[in-house]
């Protein structure tokens, strides 16, 4: 239920979906709904605090989950080409339930004794089963590998059995024919094998010789913001021992996926696109290819040598920048979004209607719940708030409205929370706003406030031999 009059903003409901907690953007949001369900690109355009961030983020909630698992398997050719496997979520794990209906599990009881002596179940003192992990027999204490003893015990100081995994014997199949088969040790169990099982068994191991790079647990959001090539591109990490086939690591199980791999089936998110510079070419070719091989990025490292090629990463890209930097993004990256997807402005103000206070009331209760410190405010307190963004709308977008330029509200109510706790207030009250907008300025506004401009600041507080470009230049 919608309401105008409150006691506290407890009493707001605050939408569960995401997407439904931007408020005033509604042309990005609807773009992003499109974008989520047509897979298209996006480009987020405006000031900080507008909400670019938060609608990339809630677009991730409206994808459905991912579907495929990529791993790296070894390539038994050649080793600094491993090869890329896509398993679908359907398929992922299901060597695991082959590998258990494998070969047939016999009671202990049947099996020859020397057998499950060498397994461990069985001790060759006394006969007592007992479990394989237990050294010592339950039954009469004798140690279950210990040689039998003999006269020369003391001459052959310590002779003790080593406990086998798979023991080879004779063995009548159902079919009645004699055939040596393999025992195994299945967990607390022991599992027949025949020759046929084994070479099943061991073409399910080789299979095994994987490393999943991007499993299907993953979130359908990454976050590129400041990355480093190897974070965007994935690397193969250096071997100390050079893949030494006995101490080395596998190449297989060195290779990383970037995030370009891991927003596969989700969304790349890329804040203050600008500031990617040269990584952007980089980005646009994987929009492109939707496939970006893995290599060794370090060019001393032994990983340099190998590369995964077809390794898919078909996301979504979603990019923020503010209006200043739109022209550090390279015009190809640009076109890409255009020709597929969309470039919005985002706003700035909304215009004062019942409907968008109602929206700002929204907005404080979400910022106080988010915040989790500090109590709900009561209806004077947030008639206050409103009207900071109405005065923060003329001031800064010349426009009568409700400000979309979020963080000094948000600013304001946070201060304002913290004012109450320290008044041990249980909510917020308008008295408590009213201090905070007093406090909630940036050293610029209270210089400019102290000295009428910021100009006539420099020739006082930022001292008389210091020049505001030295003070810039920090
Ligand atoms: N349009 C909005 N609707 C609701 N909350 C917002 C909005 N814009 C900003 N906020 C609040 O401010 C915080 C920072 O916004 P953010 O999405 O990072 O802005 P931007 O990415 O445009 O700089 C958000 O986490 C949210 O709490
Ligand atoms: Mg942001």
């Amino acid at each position: 239920m919608e309401k105008f009059s409150f006691k506290s903003t407890a009493e707001i409901e605050i939408p569960k979906n995401p997407i439904d907690r931007v408020i005033g953007q509604e042309i990005a949001v609807k773009f992003a709904k499109i974008s989520a369900i047509q897979k298209r690109h996006l480009l987020l355009v405006g000031p900080p605090g507008t909400g670019k961030s938060m609608i990339a983020r809630a677009m991730a909630f409206l994808l459905p989950k991912p579907e495929y698992e990529i791993s790296v398997i070894e390539n038994p050719e050649k080793a600094e080409r491993p090869i890329i496997h896509i398993c679908s979520r359907k398929d992922a794990g299901i060597n695991e339930e082959v590998e258990k209906t494998v070969g047939k599990i016999i009671p202990k009881e049947e099996i020859p004794s020397f057998v499950s002596e060498r397994l461990g179940f069985r001790c060759r003192r006394c006969g007592a089963l007992s479990s394989a992990d237990i050294p010592i027999c339950p039954h009469c204490g004798a140690d279950k590998f210990k040689m039998r003893t003999t006269p020369f015990d003391d001459m052959l100081a310590v002779r003790s059995m080593k406990k086998q995994d798979r023991v080879p014997a004779l063995w009548k199949l159902p079919n009645g024919k004699e055939q040596t088969v393999i025992f195994e040790r299945y967990g607390d169990k022991i599992r027949m094998l025949t020759t046929k099982d084994v070479q099943m068994l061991e073409s399910l191991e080789a299979q095994k010789k994987r490393r999943v790079i991007v499993s299907l647990d993953r979130s359908t959001f990454v976050q590129a913001t400041g990355a480093s090539e190897t974070e965007l591109l994935g690397d193969v990490r250096h071997d100390p021992y050079g893949s030494h086939p006995e101490i080395g690591i596998p190449t297989y199980k060195r290779v990383i996926a970037g995030a370009v791999h891991d927003a596969h089936e989700g969304i790349l998110f890329v804040d203050e696109i600008a500031t990617l510079s040269e990584l952007q070419r980089h980005i646009l070719t994987a929009m492109q290819d939707k496939h970006f091989p893995i290599t060794g990025r370090n060019p001393t490292s032994a990983g340099a040598s190998v590369r995964v090629d077809n390794v898919p990463c078909d996301f979504i890209f979603v990019a923020a920048s503010n209006i200043q930097q739109m022209e550090e993004i390279i015009p190809p990256l640009r076109s890409r979004i255009r020709g597929n997807g969309y470039e919005i402005l985002v706003n700035t103000t909304m215009p004062i209607t019942p409907q968008n206070t109602l929206k700002m009331y929204q907005f404080i209760a979400q910022e106080i719940i988010n915040d989790g410190k500090i109590p709900h405010a009561n209806k004077s307190a947030v008639d206050e708030l409103i009207k900071f963004s109405i005065k923060a709308a003329k001031e800064v977008d010349n426009t009568t409205g409700y400000s979309l330029r979020f963080r000094p509200l948000a600013g304001i109510i946070k201060l304002s929370g913290d004012f109450s706790i320290f008044d041990d207030s249980s909510e917020i009250k308008k008295e408590h706003v009213v201090d905070a907008e007093k406090y909630a300025k940036s050293i610029e506004e209270q210089l400019t406030e102290r000295h009428g401009s910021l100009y006539k600041a420099q020739f006082s507080d930022y001292g008389r031999k210091q020049k505001r470009s030295d003070v810039g230049s920090i």
